[in-house]
């Protein structure tokens, strides 16, 4: 490259037109998926309103809209009437995302109908795995989780979601649903910015933490051995999450693999652009499509983000 003055960056920023012109990266809402919780009932939240919840008798008013305005996926949270030990309302026939399913898939054939699929929301200790003597018993949990992907299935979801983070977990829904897409949360890891999620969700461990079973902070070679190992055991697409802090793991498993990439762009991350914005600190819009775009630019294909209903007015 030649050196100033021949070379002058600038020339192609001069006008909008210009900046499109060249542009590396751009956002098409058909690569967002849109987070939707159903619940026992209806409850709106004020501050974070994609992290209120729906009936299963509001959701289709909700979805309708959502597809309406462009969006192509969801993903849909449980928050079951009642929890134990084992988190049975996970696989339970009549669950309440069997249930949403089965209302949202005759009404929306053409729509995408991701679940997320973990024992967190059902079990009454808010672990994603059964417990044996205070310990979170792995191999255990693996039937309890592939029995509730296959029960989501079997209700009407076009891809499962697993996001427990056990050993061999999807494995264990890959040997039950052969034909199934599997969107895997390989690289999670153990962060403080799902906070608003698990309230939403009603989630939070009664004790512990999730830091023997999601991932280490600190570790990125480890967040490539998980994607190794999730495809190797028949996932389709492999996930990076949480996103803006994980830039340089999204980055890295993007050039490691071919396999498409989702980020997932975390309650948190989403919570703290909406408070800023409220204090008059930043613009909501301008700093949410720039976190969208970077996200995209470090190699997300797909992104799970609480801003995907009001994108879609953005674009
Ligand atoms: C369930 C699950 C969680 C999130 C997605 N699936 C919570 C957790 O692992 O504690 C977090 C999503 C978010 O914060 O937006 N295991």
């Amino acid at each position: 490259m030649s050196a100033f003055p021949t070379t002058r960056l600038r020339r192609l920023r001069r006008s909008g037109a210009l900046r499109s012109l060249v542009r590396e990266t751009r956002l098409d809402l058909e690569d967002f998926v849109h987070p939707l919780f159903v619940g026992p009932d209806t409850r709106a939240n004020p501050e974070l309103p994609p992290l209120g919840r729906f009936s299963v008798a509001d959701l289709p008013r909700e979805v309708e809209s959502l597809a309406s305005s462009g969006v192509t996926a969801v993903i849909l949270f449980g928050i079951p009437d009642e929890k134990d030990e084992e988190g049975s309302g996970a696989w339970d026939e009549d669950g309440v995302v069997q249930r949403a399913l089965r209302e949202l898939r005759p009404r929306f054939p053409e729509l995408l109908l991701l679940t997320d699929v973990c024992l967190c929301e059902y079990t009454s200790h808010g672990h994603c795995g059964v417990i044996r003597d205070g310990e979170i018993a792995n191999d255990e949990s693996l039937d309890l989780i592939a029995r509730t992907a296959v029960s989501h299935v079997e209700a009407g979801a076009d891809a499962v979601c697993p996001s427990d983070m056990m050993d061999g977990r999807v494995g264990a829904i890959r040997e039950q649903l052969p034909e199934t897409p599997i969107v895997a949360y390989s690289a999670k890891y153990a962060s403080a910015f799902y906070g608003p999620f698990r309230e939403a969700a009603e989630s939070t461990p009664s004790f512990g933490d999730r830091r023997s079973y999601q991932m280490d902070p600190p570790n990125v070679r480890e967040a490539l051995r998980e994607c190794e190992l999730d495809l190797a055991e028949g996932a389709d697409v492999i996930m990076v999450k949480p996103a803006l802090p994980y830039l340089d793991v999204l980055r890295a498993v993007h050039e490691r693999f071919d396999a498409p990439v989702a980020a997932y762009n975390v309650s948190g991350e989403y919570a703290m652009v909406k408070a800023a914005a409220r204090h008059g600190w930043l613009d909501e819009r301008t700093a949410a499509l720039e976190s969208l775009t970077a996200i995209k630019r470090a190699g997300a294909d797909l992104v799970v983000s609480y801003w995907t209903k009001e994108l879609a007015g953005w674009l």
